[in-house]
């Protein structure tokens, strides 16, 4: 019986004549939805509910070049609208991943997002070097949320010259025509400033955000829920952060593509990130409650754009930026017979407190 078979109806019917391709630096994908890091693996699990090679790219687990066993368990707490977790970079280490999961993916035709991690910038660099002449390999994804050994585990994507120097030096390695999205974490002042450091250092995009540190404590032990004590919040909870932080990047960087996530679990949420300025989108959380996540919002983000009368997807990046538009109608003309066009009036706001 082939595999196909196998797979639950799900509807993936798009919208009709929506054009959803996007560019992200040298690379246009069929369409936004991609998945978020750790979410799910590098999309086998997935692959027995749809077909990974429809979603726009599937981001790998981050991976580092040894295998690492994690962090100590219990690993995940629920929160309200949220999940915190300390898996702590798992996996198998670079060569195995490499030989298993990126050839996979590349059999089945997915386009993979290859997110990497390391604790200097050389583990960066030699992870980077790794990926040359790889089939399947669509992007780069750094994950620069990691403590760097040699500064006293300073998180690289809490300061921009040490987020700067591991741009610089994946870049530096990464084969030509890939693009490398740097991953930002929202435990900043000033996020679109780590964002302008690493696009200076020459990173082609921005994947925005990362998970926010949290911490839960058991009252029943009377101690902290996770084994590792802190872990990154992620899932609805931190979607409003999330569409800030794209909206500032968006601001900062007008033309520098953003790869945006945090808490999507509908089309419309995805639609969210992308009238802040996303180019494309992740999918993380909401995958471990529904595993056809990632396909459905493609579904109904091509639906809502349609409703709203969009034939490309392109057309909505960062549309939210523009002063919004008023339709004024007016009572007939005094003088003449026609009635009055209706005149539309840009309404300036400013923020909040
Ligand atoms: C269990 C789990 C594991 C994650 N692992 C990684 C990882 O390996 N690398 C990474 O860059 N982000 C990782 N993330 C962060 C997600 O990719 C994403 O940025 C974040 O969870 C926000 O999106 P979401 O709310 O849709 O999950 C992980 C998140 C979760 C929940």
């Amino acid at each position: 019986m082939s595999e196909l078979t196998l797979r639950p109806a799900v509807e993936t019917t798009a919208a009709p004549d929506i054009d959803m391709t996007t560019r992200l630096g040298s690379v246009t994908f069929p369409n936004p939805v991609f998945t978020a890091s750790g979410c799910a693996a590098a999309g086998q699990e997935l692959d027995q509910f749809f077909d990974v090679s429809e979603l726009g790219g599937v981001v790998t687990k981050s991976i580092m070049l040894a295998p690492r066993s994690g962090r100590p368990t219990p690993r995940m707490a629920e929160t309200p609208s949220g999940m915190l977790n300390s898996i702590g970079l798992q996996g198998p280490g670079i060569d195995a991943f490499l030989d298993k999961e990126l050839a996979w993916l590349a059999s089945r035709g997915a386009r993979a997002v290859v997110s990497i991690a390391g604790g200097t910038v050389e583990e960066y660099a030699k992870l980077t070097a790794k990926l040359r002449g790889r089939a399947g390999l669509a992007m780069i994804e750094v994950n620069i949320s990691c403590p760097n050994v040699e500064d006293r585990g300073q998180v690289f994507a809490c300061d921009p010259r040490a987020a700067a120097s591991v741009v610089q030096a994946v870049k530096r390695a990464a084969p030509s025509g890939v693009p490398v999205f740097a991953k930002l974490s929202p435990d900043v002042t000033d996020i679109a400033a780590i964002g302008k450091a690493c696009v200076d250092a020459g990173a082609d995009g921005l994947s925005v955000i990362n998970t926010l540190l949290g911490m839960v404590i058991d009252t029943d032990t009377m101690r902290p829920a996770l084994g590792g004590v802190t872990g990154g919040l992620s899932g609805p909870a931190i979607r409003p952060v999330a569409v800030r932080c794209v909206w500032q990047i968006r601001q900062a960087l007008p033309d520098v593509p953003i790869l945006g996530m945090g808490g999507i679990r509908t089309g419309l949420d995805a639609l969210e990130f992308v009238l802040a300025g996303a180019n494309a989108v992740s999918v993380g959380t909401t995958i471990f409650g529904d595993p056809t996540a990632p396909i459905r919002i493609l579904d109904e983000l091509a639906r809502a754009l349609a409703q709203r009368g969009f034939t490309r997807f392109e057309d909505a990046v960062g549309l939210a930026h523009q002063p919004p538009v008023v339709h004024v109608p007016e009572g007939p003309d005094p003088v003449g017979d026609e009635p009055a066009e209706p005149e539309h009036r840009p309404v300036s706001f400013e923020g909040g407190s």
